[in-house]
């Protein structure tokens, strides 16, 4: 099935939640002026690429490192713990809410971080636009779980958006998605083992409960577990 196209040509696409929330500081709103501007990869909105032309992933960290991705960074605690524990990779970001990516380019700026790009927005756009096999990693944390059973097709795991990653993760790339969303993990779990482009890595609920050893808690999970529920890790490995 072909995704409805809006009036600018890009795809009507699910809403994800919040895209603003309480006013920036200014120091905040300094560095989404500057910092922002020179690490966001060029001609990934259909505004600036309306035929969806791949776009150089060389050309975003000037070499040929292997580049991963998280989508929906929130605050970027992970993001920057990953991209300071493996300075040899490069790492980008995709969040739509504003307030998420004003925590972490101020840190990015203190820390001096060189291996870091920020896409504020839409994943699937960059997705879109990353060109086939280019990803040696994605993560996918704590995914807005709209439990609702009328919202469950807003959820990042579905069919479409997992076609779209596969095609940009390079044979062997992993996939990690935590969630303390049990039917969440369930509804994931069920998916891609329903998919002959992943092995899935995580069988047992042994596995399911450990975190990864480079892992580094998220906000989010911080929340679920004051709020007693269960981290799940699930690891996927595309073939
Ligand atoms: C529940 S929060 C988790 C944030 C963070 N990963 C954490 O664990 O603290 C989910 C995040 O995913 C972002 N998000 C939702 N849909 C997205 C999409 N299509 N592309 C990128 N980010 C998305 C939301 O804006 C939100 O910040």
């Amino acid at each position: 099935m072909t995704t409805p196209k809006a009036h600018d040509g890009a795809p009507r696409r699910n809403s994800y939640g919040r895209r603003h929330g309480k006013t920036l500081r200014k120091s905040q709103v300094v560095h989404m002026q500057t910092t922002l501007k020179e690490i966001s990869p060029k001609n990934v909105t259909y505004e600036d690429n309306p035929n969806r032309d791949p776009i150089a992933v060389t050309d975003l960290f000037g070499d040929d490192r292997p580049v991963w991705l998280e989508i929906g960074f929130g605050g970027g605690e992970h993001l920057l713990h990953m991209a300071q524990t493996y300075p040899e990779v490069g790492i980008i970001g995709c969040e739509p809410y504003v307030n998420g990516v004003a925590m972490l380019v101020p840190r990015i700026a203190e820390t001096g971080v060189t291996n870091v790009r920020v896409h504020m927005g839409d994943a699937r756009d960059l997705l879109d636009v990353l060109p086939e096999a280019s990803l040696d990693k994605a993560f996918l944390l704590y995914p807005d779980p709209w439990p609702k059973s009328r919202h469950r097709q807003r959820r990042f795991i579905e069919p479409e958006n997992i076609d779209q990653l596969a095609r940009a993760l390079k044979p062997g790339a992993e996939f990690r998605v935590a969630t303390d969303i049990e039917d969440y993990a369930r509804q994931t779990q069920q998916h891609m083992l329903g998919r002959d482009d992943f092995d899935v890595l995580t069988t047992t609920d042994d596995a399911l409960k450990k975190p990864w050893a480079d892992w580094h808690r998220t906000r989010y999970e911080a929340k679920a577990i004051r709020e007693n529920r269960t981290p799940n890790y699930m690891t996927f490995r595309r073939r």
